[in-house]
């Protein structure tokens, strides 16, 4: 591999496996001896707990321009502190989800993409962004959460509307993540590994 790193992103639907692949990816990775770590957006550091713990968990309702001003704002601390320095040592950063599930979740919630687009430019892109393709309906069985299933398809419906739109444009490279964890573990290990192969070489 070049000395630098890469920074590979893996988006989905809410419990489409991201949290899950990502780790495996990077155990993968690692067991290879490719030098890989996970991170998450929102982080861990302080915008990334606050929206966690107050925005996502529904503590305080802010309205939607805020929520996504909050999401870049967290995405460009998050790359410079975390992402960016691991990238120089050479790393190989595997981030459960990046700037895609801003477009796609805040898209959704009808604020206009370019916009979103624009705010988020001080973003890094990824080198390579995977899409664990799995239906809303399959999803909304495995997360099982407090909200109405209905009221949950319908908002994971529209999410993945604005996902596909960047598998379609090949922003997104797409996986079908309806299947077995192991196939789809080794699934994306091969997608990545050949990704590897010709970023080398190139
Ligand atoms: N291919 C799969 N088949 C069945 N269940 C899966 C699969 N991948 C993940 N899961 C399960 O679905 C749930 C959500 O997975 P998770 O990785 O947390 O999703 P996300 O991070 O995308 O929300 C977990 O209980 C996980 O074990
Ligand atoms: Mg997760």
């Amino acid at each position: 591999m070049t000395k630098k790193g890469l920074f590979i992103c893996i988006e989905g639907l809410d419990g489409s496996g991201k949290t899950t692949h990502a780790h495996k990816l990077v155990r993968n990775l690692n067991e290879k001896g490719i030098d890989a770590i996970y991170t998450t957006e929102p982080s861990r550091g302080e915008l990334g707990t606050f929206i966690r713990g107050t925005i996502l968990e529904g503590k305080k309702r802010v309205p939607r321009v805020v929520e996504a001003v909050l999401f870049a704002a967290d995405r460009v601390e998050h790359l410079e502190k975390d992402v960016k320095p691991a990238i120089e040592e050479g790393k190989v950063v595997v981030s459960d989800r990046c700037v895609y599930s801003s477009l796609a979740y805040q898209g959704a919630a009808g604020l206009d993409l370019e916009w979103i687009e624009k705010i988020n430019s001080f973003a890094l892109p990824a080198d390579y962004a995977i899409y664990i393709d799995v239906p809303p309906e399959v999803v909304v069985q495995r997360i099982r959460r407090k909200k109405s299933v209905m009221e949950r398809l319908e908002t994971q419906r529209e999410v993945q509307k604005v996902y596909l739109k960047f598998v379609n444009n090949g922003q997104l490279i797409s996986i079908d993540g309806d299947r077995k964890k192991s196939e789809v573990e080794q699934g994306i290990l091969s997608m990545v590994m050949e990704f590897l192969e010709n970023h080398r070489t190139s």
